[in-house]
């Protein structure tokens, strides 16, 4: 039995500058196999809403959803570390943020939550009730309504500065990762540069201290168009488990994401 990494494992690898990989999973077979690949992070995210319910957005995913995939991805790992969702509306007032949060953890089996957008209320209540949190910046999906479409984040100078403001002060609250999904490059680069904590990216450039990708999308077998961010890891490999090990090796090699992937 492998021991599982923690939060200071993960601070290490930032510091040496070893690359950090992770991967979404929901279930406890896709769990067993990232985990045997070596991917330090299992994401179970609230992405299943789309890729394994069938809806077009992230919004209809409840808690108890969060609790019971959580729960068969924590089954089934040995060393991953692992991060669930907070679903949309979970964390709407402090309060509510770490009743949920708990039971990701207790029930689910999490080491930590993420939580989008700049809620430095709930962050800094859940890192007083001991809860390791990772914020998530850029791309909100939970706000897609408020968005109207699926866009790169950060490209004006002003939005650019409100997002490198807003992961400094949730670094400030007591953060402990970060996700920036679809911002420039450079902006994902010089974020990274600053936080003393990791910045995992997701169409964000290559200068991120790890990378996460939609587990359906880089085996393609998403039922939605594969994002330009993502690659498909699956054409090049004899099976899952091989494709799997390659999006490992790339990312902690850097040479993933490739410039086609990035913004
Ligand atoms: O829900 C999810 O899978 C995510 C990733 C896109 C980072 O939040």
């Amino acid at each position: 039995m492998l021991k599982p990494l923690s939060i200071s494992d993960l601070a290490a690898m930032k510091q040496s500058g070893e690359k950090i990989s992770c991967l979404t999973a929901y279930d406890a077979a896709f769990s067993a196999l990232i985990d045997k690949v070596g991917i330090d992070m299992i994401l179970v995210g609230d992405s299943l809403g789309m890729v394994i319910q069938g809806h077009n957005t992230t919004l209809p995913v409840t808690i108890s959803d969060m609790v019971y995939h959580t729960r068969c991805v924590s089954a089934a790992r040995q060393r991953s570390f692992i991060i669930a969702d907070l679903p949309f509306m979970t964390y709407a007032t402090p309060v509510m943020a770490a009743k949920n949060a708990s039971q990701l953890m207790q029930a689910g089996g999490a080491q930590m939550v993420k939580l989008e957008g700049p809620r430095i209320d709930c962050v800094s209540f859940l890192v007083d009730q001991g809860i390791p949190v990772c914020g998530h910046l850029g791309l909100l999906p939970q706000s897609i309504n408020q968005l109207g479409y699926y866009k790169v984040q950060g490209k004006e100078q002003v939005e650019a500065e409100k997002i490198f403001t807003d992961a400094w002060k949730l670094q400030q609250a007591g953060a402990s990762l970060l996700v920036l999904e679809c911002v420039p490059a450079s902006l994902a680069k010089d974020i990274s540069a600053q936080l003393t904590i990791p910045v995992i990216g997701i169409g964000a450039g290559i200068d991120c201290d790890g990378q996460v990708l939609v587990l359906y999308d880089m085996l393609d077998i998403g039922i939605m168009k594969r994002p330009r961010f993502s690659k498909n890891f699956i054409s090049d490999a004899a099976n899952i488990e091989e494709a799997i090990r390659d999006y490992h090796q790339a990312v902690k090699q850097s040479f993933f994401p490739a410039a086609e992937h990035s913004f």
